[in-house]
């Protein structure tokens, strides 16, 4: 079974690492994808986030990290993935990642195999760590290394 974990990682963070971590041991592989939220204008350079997740994860064989433009549901098929794996902070993300789920479940099940969306809970210490924030404390000068998964 291979899964993917779509997301901007702008930066990756720890939070995303442990979701990772956990999230592992339940397939084959894990393809993490990072796509473009058009809401958001990236802070860090793609090549770097594709480098810094590489890195990280280099000892890890069931995991691969790549980009791609347009849907992630193209993405997915390309890679041959059953689920997305997300992680939930808060109710606050709640509903944006269930009208995510909702419409890629929609899509995949029109153009070919249903690709579900399995979400977990972020571990309740990284729960504050979001990229937004990461992004606004490197804008300011403030030293991010201790959030981002390196
Ligand atoms: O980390 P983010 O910013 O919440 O990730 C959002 C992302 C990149 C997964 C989402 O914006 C996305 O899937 N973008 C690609 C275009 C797409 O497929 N949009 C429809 C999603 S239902």
């Amino acid at each position: 079974m291979i899964a993917m974990f779509p997301g901007s990682f702008d930066p990756f963070t720890i939070g995303h690492a442990d979701i990772v971590r956990r999230a592992l041991p339940l397939f084959d592989h894990l393809v993490i994808a990072i796509g473009e939220n058009a809401a958001k204008t990236p802070c860090f350079p793609l090549n770097e986030r594709l480098e810094a997740i590489r890195a990280y994860f280099k000892n890890e064989s069931k995991i691969s990290v790549i980009s791609y433009d347009g849907l992630t549901i193209d993405a997915a098929r390309q890679h041959h993935v059953q689920y997305f794996i997300r992680g939930v902070r808060s109710v606050g993300d709640y509903e944006y990642e269930r009208s995510m789920a909702d419409a890629n479940r929609k899509i995949s099940a029109s153009t070919g195999e249903l690709i579900d969306t399995l979400l977990l809970y972020t571990d309740p210490q990284l729960a504050y760590i979001s990229s937004s924030l990461i992004r606004d404390l490197y804008h300011h000068g403030a030293d991010i290394t201790q959030f981002v998964a390196k």
